[in-house]
């Protein structure tokens, strides 16, 4: 089945052909260099650049996929969690494209596709290894930060969530208060690697306890470590910066990877899936799979490319989805602002 499918829920806009985990063709156009200014995604600025870009989009998806409009089977979008005034275009573009042509439309919760991304993969690429289900699943993003146990495809159970900020959050207003920019969490990485992780003492949020999680405690102390230091005192300040942003990272990674590594052995699952933007991060996925490795257990990451907001994810749960006639929408469905999953 070949599937047409559509992501705008935040500041990226996406379009994809996915058969299956395969991605016969994918465009993702990011808005980043118009919201930075703002230090943070404007909800009016995001819409208007998505409706400019969504029908580019498709035409060049199914230009790089080698298909007519014609030879596809069905359609997926991504109905929420998200930013209303967004998720609203790519909605209603679908719905245009499923009264037009016919095809059945069904609507994706954004957060549980994250969680499948590191079973896609490209057409013409060799088959990885795959996790296996059940598995536990962590999504941690700029929006959310949950830990699922997922039986199948359409079968998650929440097992936690963060109580305040999302990890990626954490990590974006660490990185402005260190005058990184936004988004920040590439930026947090990068200065890291020149600093010493063990410079500052920050508290490990809830590591030891239940599955839940809470990140904004951690960005206070940041925050005062940050005012202390003289980070602008050279060259001394510098290396201080460098020292902040490791030993920031190396407490959000600690707590991330402490989570997932026991919800594996609680839930006795071979399969740990670490997804959304956050799970770029290339130190959180080196200490994931070293924590993992003991208790051979598989730890599942997907493609950096597919960490962030795409529509490849949006399509291959919607082919589940389209399968199993589950969330099958018609012309007055509504976008979801809020939609926990699993409801
Ligand atoms: O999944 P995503 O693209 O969008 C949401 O659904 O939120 O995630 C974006 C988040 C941002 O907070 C960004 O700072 C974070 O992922 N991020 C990273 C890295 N790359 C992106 N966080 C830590 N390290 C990275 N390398
Ligand atoms: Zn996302």
């Amino acid at each position: 089945m070949l599937v047409l499918a559509l992501e705008s829920s935040c500041d990226e806009t996406a379009a994809a052909l996915v058969e299956g985990p395969v991605v016969r063709g994918e465009v993702v156009r990011s808005q980043t260099d118009l919201h930075m200014a703002y230090g943070g995604v404007v909800p009016e600025i995001a819409s208007r650049a998505h409706l400019e870009a969504a029908d580019s989009l498709v035409v060049e998806t199914l230009k790089r996929a080698g298909v007519g409009l014609g030879d596809v089977d069905a359609l997926a979008v991504t109905q929420g969690p998200g930013l209303v005034g967004s998720l609203l275009v790519a909605l209603n573009f679908a719905k245009g494209l499923s009264m037009s042509l016919g095809l059945p439309l069904t609507g994706v919760n954004h957060v549980q596709a994250h969680a499948l991304a590191p079973f896609l993969r490209r057409a013409g690429d060799p088959e990885r290894r795959v996790p296996e289900y059940p598995l536990v699943a962590l999504v941690a993003s700029g929006g959310h930060t949950s830990l699922f146990l997922v039986r199948s495809p359409l079968d998650f159970v929440v097992l936690g969530r963060t109580v305040d900020d999302a990890a990626g959050e954490a990590f974006d207003k660490s990185a402005k208060l260190m005058g990184l920019g936004y988004p920040g969490g590439a930026a947090v990485e990068r200065l890291a690697r020149d600093g010493d992780k063990k410079a500052f003492k920050f508290p490990r949020p809830l590591a030891r306890e239940g599955f839940d999680f809470s990140f904004s405690g951690l960005k206070t102390s940041v925050q005062t470590a940050y005012q202390k230091g003289n980070m602008d005192d050279e060259p001394e300040g510098s290396r201080r910066l460098a020292d902040l942003a490791a030993s920031f990272q190396a407490a959000v990674v600690d707590v991330l990877v402490a989570k997932l590594a026991r919800a594996a052995k609680v839930h006795g699952v071979r399969s740990a899936v670490l997804a959304g933007g956050v799970a770029a991060n290339g130190e959180l996925r080196r200490r994931l799979v070293e924590a993992l490795a003991p208790a051979d257990v598989f730890a599942g990451l997907s493609e950096p490319r597919w960490c962030q907001d795409n529509a490849a994810m949006i399509g291959y749960l919607g082919g589940f989805q389209l399968e199993a006639r589950h969330n099958i929408l018609d012309l007055s469905a509504e976008a979801r602002h809020r939609w926990p999953v699993g409801e």
